[in-house]
């Protein structure tokens, strides 16, 4: 965990440094600057488990943003994103959801200045420079990236800090409310909370998590489609409420649910036909789907690989037919991947219709799958894919590099 630690860039440092070294010439503070970075993350399995109050099983990930920034006395934030060059601003003065502006990429940092304010956390302003090397809208993260730097660049030192899954709860909260998007808790939760070299079961209910260690001989490799989210925000919020239509139809005949995580196999079996069809499909999913990240943990740690590319292909097949956020790309992305030796399970990951998909892979196979990926989904899809090969990394924090 790195939750107030600093980061140690001795080690593998050399383009840590020059990264660092960049931002810092780009800032042209006039006193000593201050650096902040934040993972994006990918998701092992539990997909749209969380705000079911289910289970998730993300790892934070090297893919990251970075902030340079020397705090002022002023009330207010500038930045400059090195990729959209602009510096754009917002003061704290009246920051409210209501008086939000024209949607700009500034917004996720005025959220998490809001939200935090919100919660009773003292905050200050500053001057920086951001860049990040996570893909925009490939479903990676890069939102709740900028949101967790944003909270380490905006906290005032020494004040209490709230611990990472509190944190990313606020952070949470500042996106639903202020920008306005109704994600869960996952991806603040796991650029917050990150360890090195491990997956992160979160239980979203009490927002609490364990690290699991990633086992020795695998790695993670994420193909991402090239592929438009278009429908997804408008997808996303109807997914939900058919899950909430579920419940509130399960509970009449079951006290005490209060959420599908409270759904059980044998439970959604005596109900199923009392819920519409389509929300019978949606509730199969997430009950299903939190049973498999419990076995999916059990797997990493006995290191079961067949169980592992199972359970990876009944995700795919349940997000692909009963939730039905997969999309043509993705499932030719998958059909190429689980093709390849050495590739141990593929599957979409994050909220679907686009983005990427995950894939657990043995050391040495890695390249084999990027060529497979290279040779035959243009050719499927007409679109340009990209390949990954990513390490499970720390979370969000200072860096202190001098
Ligand atoms: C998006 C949301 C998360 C989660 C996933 C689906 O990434 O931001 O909260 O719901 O989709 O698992």
């Amino acid at each position: 965990m790195s939750d107030g630690h600093p980061q140690d860039l001795s080690v593998e440092a050399q383009g840590a440094a020059a990264r660092a070294a960049a931002l810092r010439t780009r800032l042209n503070a006039s006193g000593p600057a201050q650096l902040v970075r934040a993972p994006g993350r990918v998701n092992l399995i539990g997909e749209h488990t969380d705000y079911n109050e289910g289970l998730v099983l993300p790892a934070a990930i090297d893919r990251e943003v970075w902030m340079a920034f020397e705090p002022w006395d002023r009330p207010e934030v500038e930045l400059t994103s090195v990729d959209f060059g602009e510096p754009l601003s917002f003061s704290f003065e009246g920051l409210s959801p209501e008086t939000r502006g024209a949607k700009r990429w500034i917004d996720y940092v005025a959220a998490t200045a809001w939200a935090m304010r919100d919660a009773g956390l003292p905050i200050r302003g500053f001057r920086g420079v951001m860049d990040s090397n996570i893909p925009i809208g490939s479903g990676l993260s890069s939102s709740a990236a900028l949101e967790m730097a944003s909270s380490w660049a905006l906290a005032v030192p020494g004040a209490p800090r709230p611990d990472a899954g509190k944190m990313a709860a606020i952070a949470q909260r500042g996106e639903n409310k202020y920008v306005g998007v109704n994600c869960g808790i996952m991806d603040q939760f796991a650029s917050a909370a990150g360890v090195a070299g491990h997956a992160l079961l979160i239980d979203c209910r009490v927002n609490q998590f364990k690290a699991a260690p990633m086992p020795a001989g695998l790695s993670l490799v994420v193909c991402e489609t090239g592929s438009l989210r278009k429908l997804e925000a408008s997808a996303y919020n109807t997914r939900r409420s058919e899950c909430e239509l579920g419940v509130k139809l399960i509970a009449e005949r079951e006290p005490g649910v209060k959420a599908l995580r409270d759904v059980d196999e044998a439970m959604l079996e005596r109900n199923l036909s009392r819920l519409p069809e389509v929300v019978a499909r949606r509730c199969e999913h997430i009950v299903r789907e939190d049973a498999r990240v419990m076995e999916t943990v059990s797997a990493l740690a006995s290191g079961d690989l067949d169980e592992l590319g199972q359970l990876f292909a009944a995700s795919h097949a349940s997000l692909r037919d009963l939730y039905e956020v997969s999309s043509p790309e993705l499932d030719a992305m998958v059909e190429i991947a689980v093709a390849v030796p050495g590739v141990v399970g593929s599957r979409m990951t994050g909220a679907g219709f686009g983005g990427c998909t995950v894939s657990l892979v043995k050391h040495g196979s890695e390249e084999a799958l990027r060529d497979a990926v290279l040779a035959q989904y243009q050719k499927k899809t007409g679109l340009q894919p990209r390949v990954y090969i990513v390490a499970a990394v720390d979370g969000a924090g200072p860096i202190h590099d001098q």
